[in-house]
């Protein structure tokens, strides 16, 4: 079977996804897996091999054509240009079979705002918030005029600080900033902006996040990892810096009660379902004292083995490798 593994991308989570890559090619098993690289740079170019080394660049052309002649294709990308869809709808022009979700689910996941609309839909919860497009606020948290700019300095009615900013379309905590008072939201929203023209202000929700994993086999069934809590310290927030800065405390299972878990894995598995999802997603809550609110859905997951999927699902006995069976086997054109 001829398994082209895609790292990288044009996304703020480029150097993530090295890492998943590399931990996925890395365990393939080579008696079953002819086992190819392909990397997407920092710019969008393409690059054959797991480097973005100028000699092995590629034109889009050569790499697609390279991707037709697998029989599968696991893009490792987190983020924009990957993870939202982007990748999918290209594989999906091409007919090759490519692991995780496709279009729909990409595109959804990848937006957070979006993501808030169908969950609430779905009646499962998520901090309030204020939606900001090109420096304005469109919509939420009470605001009645739209036409109210956030770099003059507006009160963001209906949330109470601390508030939280983040781009929509982003991951691994890029851009994002925790602010305590009004004068400090123009500048988080100036940050956030560098990443996406599209902004959320969402209140800080004082809880301990807990992700969930739900897997799907190739013949449909699912299987739900076990609840992971990320062991920050109180009042803190599960940063970059934190996220890939070396240690990272996840407890498995994570500490919460039975009726907390069950919440969590109902969300979990609705929502996969609403989203459209394939093969693997995780779903990022916060679990506060007044219950269990939706943070966000990542569709292609951090990969590496001491990542958070890899470590639940490892938790419940389905090694590293095995999962990554599960998923090439899922794979549709
Ligand atoms: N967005 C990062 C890769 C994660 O969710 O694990
Ligand atoms: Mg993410």
């Amino acid at each position: 079977i001829r398994v082209c593994v895609i790292g990288g991308g044009a996304s703020g989570e480029h150097d993530v996804s090295l890492a998943s890559a590399a931990g996925i090619a890395g365990a393939l098993d080579r008696e079953r897996y002819d086992v190819y690289r392909l990397t997407i740079g920092r710019d969008g170019g393409w690059f054959d091999g797991s480097a973005t080394d100028e000699r092995s660049r590629l034109t889009a052309a050569e790499a697609v054509a390279g991707l037709e002649g697998m029989d599968v294709v696991f893009p490792a990308l987190h983020g924009v240009n990957g993870e939202d869809g982007t990748m999918a709808a290209l594989m999906g022009v091409v007919r090759v079979p490519v692991v995780g979700g496709g279009i729909r689910p990409g595109a959804l996941a990848m937006d957070k705002w979006v993501t808030k609309l169908i969950a609430g839909a779905l009646g499962i919860a998520t901090a309030p918030a204020v939606y900001v497009v090109g420096g304005r606020v469109v919509a939420g948290g009470g605001v009645s005029s739209p036409a109210i700019s956030v770099a003059e300095g507006v009160s963001v009615a209906g949330l109470t600080y601390p508030v939280v900013v983040k781009p929509v379309a982003a991951g691994s905590s890029h851009g994002v900033s925790v602010v305590a008072q009004a004068s400090d939201l123009p500048a988080a929203v100036d940050e956030a902006r560098r990443h996406d023209e599209h902004v959320l202000i969402e209140q800080f929700v004082e809880g301990r996040e807990v992700d969930v994993a739900v897997l799907e086999h190739a013949d449909g069934r699912r299987t739900i990892g076990p609840a992971l809590e990320i062991a920050v310290d109180k009042g803190d927030v599960f940063d970059t810096d934190q996220k890939y800065g070396g240690h990272v405390p996840f407890v498995i299972p994570a500490r919460v009660t039975d009726p907390e878990l069950e919440a969590l894995r109902t969300a979990a598995d609705t929502l996969f379902t609403a989203l459209g999802c394939r093969g693997i997603a995780r779903f990022d809550f916060f679990v506060t004292p007044g219950g269990v609110l939706l943070n966000e859905v990542n569709t292609m997951p951090g990969f590496t083995p001491d990542s958070q999927v890899p470590k639940m699902f490892d938790a419940i006995g389905i090694p590293y490798a095995t999962l990554l069976d599960e998923l090439l086997a899922t794979a549709r054109a």
